[in-house]
């Protein structure tokens, strides 16, 4: 382990450890090729875990849900997460755990009943979704035309890379030069974007989609500061002119926390920067981050 360079990251793949850069899957894993993978990302910051329990509960049910059990138990994970952390070192990180069902072998039918999952976690150094620099002054979104994917196709509880509609989505903001794109359901309701969950902000009162998207961790984590912070939340459908006319828009997600909106199409909202609640909910989550607040903290050497 001594010889080895950790420093741009490390891994480990079904039972190994290895700097990032040796981590590798056969191109004919079934994880890759049908996208038949889920995953889960935690963050670290302060040299802790957020919310490291949630973040495994979570992987755990969106395993089953896929029929995929891996060798390892909940607590082996957190040790592995834990060992990948104080490899690299990092004190801010990405930190993902996949599980992947490989290609059945020859001589079986070619079902997935019959393709074993596995684990592949990994380290980066931490990510923003979006940078400081928009963060400061409020992200540019736009309502992107693809549908986001049905939950009768595929339940959004398990986190998933079916990003077809999202990565398209995205394209459409760039060509409009916005940053993301936000996408509705076919009923028009508001779901969610590439990578986060969001809220809109009406007379005070903070509103998020209750289904048709992933049931993030920050999400949670923004409805008990609503609780601590008596701001009033609900969790109720949001229509596409509804959303449009917010005093506030915010997304939220792990590589990132608390991110406000400040345009959304053509439309700037609060004078082009980030509204005073998700201000407010954005400095209380750091503050109570740097607290401790549903903190993990990692030994390093
Ligand atoms: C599609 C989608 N929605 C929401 C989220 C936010 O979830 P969390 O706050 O647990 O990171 C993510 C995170 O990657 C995501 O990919």
């Amino acid at each position: 382990m001594s010889d080895l360079d950790w420093s741009s990251g490390a891994a480990y793949v079904d039972g190994q450890y290895m700097p990032l850069k040796d981590a590798k899957i056969p191109v004919t894993e079934w994880g890759y090729r049908r996208s038949d993978v889920t995953y889960d990302v935690v963050g670290v910051y302060y040299g802790a875990f957020f919310r490291l329990d949630d973040h495994v509960k979570r992987f755990r049910a969106s395993m089953e849900k896929l029929r995929m059990k891996p060798e390892e138990s909940d607590d082996q994970i957190k040790e592995i997460l834990t060992e990948i952390v104080t490899r690299s070192g990092y004190r801010e990180a990405y930190v993902a755990m996949d599980c992947l069902r490989s290609r059945p072998p020859r001589g079986v039918p070619l079902h997935p009943a019959y393709g074993r999952s596995y684990l592949i976690c990994h380290v980066l150094p931490w990510v923003w979704v979006f940078t400081p620099e928009q963060q400061e002054r409020g992200v540019h979104a736009i309502i992107g035309t693809p549908e986001r994917i049905a939950p009768e196709s595929f339940d959004p509880t398990i986190k998933n890379f079916h990003w077809g509609d999202l990565t398209r989505g995205n394209f459409e903001a760039h060509e409009q030069g916005a940053e993301t794109a936000i996408l509705l359901d076919r009923y028009g309701h508001v779901t969610e974007g590439p990578g986060y969950n969001v809220f809109a902000v009406f007379d005070g009162k903070v509103v998020t989609p209750r289904s048709g998207a992933l049931e993030g961790i920050t999400r949670k984590s923004v409805i008990e500061l609503c609780q601590m912070l008596r701001l009033e939340c609900e969790l109720r459908d949001i229509t596409r002119d509804e959303f449009e006319n917010a005093d506030e828009i915010f997304c939220s997600t792990t590589a990132g926390g608390i991110m406000p909106i400040s345009k959304l199409g053509s439309r700037i909202l609060g004078n082009g920067r980030p509204g005073p609640i998700s201000t407010l909910l954005k400095d209380t989550f750091w503050e109570k981050r740097k607290q401790g607040w549903h903190a993990t903290p990692i030994a390093y050497e």
